[in-house]
């Protein structure tokens, strides 16, 4: 992919694939399942990923029609969600970077490239602080920023603003379904990781971090 070289900007998200949050956002949003009864597993979480927290909870409804709620029970499960989930990240620190993403950042970060972080979460800034990424990314735009979720470019498109880019020199990169249909509506080049299956339309699919640090210290020296 000779075009990656010519590219200015990374746009990384974060849950899944700088740290492995995407699995405790799973596992947190299992508890409120189980308890509601409503069956929830790896596979349906796939349709999470990229999503708002509150997305995420009228899709688990969705699952259980036989399940209603008023507004006040909702705004509790969410609050519940992200209390047990702020939990369970809290031992994060910079040793809890994803196989291949610390030498990823420096490799970049070597070669000139402007980088970002372009996340549908509120908690992205938590995080980036952290496991200390701050040393590397400087721009963050996340849940709080945008109006509209992924698949929306909306989060991509104030990253590229924020390091002054344009969209088409901009790479994101993304383990999520909806997030590589926002980084591509956006005229981005998306470098999916995860499955084929999952992430067929991204323009690059690399199975795991270590293999996308790979990949691009392969193509950019
Ligand atoms: C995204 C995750 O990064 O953030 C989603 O992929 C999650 O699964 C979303 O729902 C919102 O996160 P938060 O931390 O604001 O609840
Ligand atoms: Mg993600």
């Amino acid at each position: 992919m000779t075009k990656l070289k010519q590219k200015k900007a990374f746009i990384f998200d974060m849950d899944g694939v700088l740290v492995d949050s995407a699995h405790y956002h799973y596992l947190s949003w299992k508890v409120i399942t189980d308890r509601l009864g409503i069956a929830f597993d790896l596979e349906a979480n796939e349709n999470l990923k990229g999503i708002s927290r509150t997305e995420s909870l009228d899709y688990i409804l969705s699952l259980a029609p036989e399940v209603h709620l008023s507004p006040e029970e909702k705004q509790a499960l969410l609050t519940e969600k992200n209390d047990i989930y702020l939990d369970s990240i809290s031992q994060m620190d910079k040793d809890s970077l994803l196989p291949g993403m610390q030498d990823a950042l420096e490799h970049l970060k070597e070669h000139n490239y402007k980088l970002a972080i372009g996340s549908s979460s509120k908690n992205a800034r938590y995080i980036v602080k952290n496991v200390k990424i701050d040393r590397w990314i400087k721009v963050v735009s996340d849940g709080t920023d945008i109006q509209r979720s992924k698949p929306d470019p909306q989060v991509f498109e104030i990253a590229a603003d924020r390091l002054d880019v344009a969209k088409t020199d901009c790479v994101v990169v993304e383990d999520s379904a909806s997030g590589v249909t926002g980084a591509n509506t956006a005229g981005m080049l998306s470098i999916g990781i995860g499955t084929e299956e999952q992430l067929g339309h991204a323009h690059v699919v690399v199975p795991d971090t270590q293999a996308f640090a790979d990949y691009i210290k392969q193509h950019i020296r």
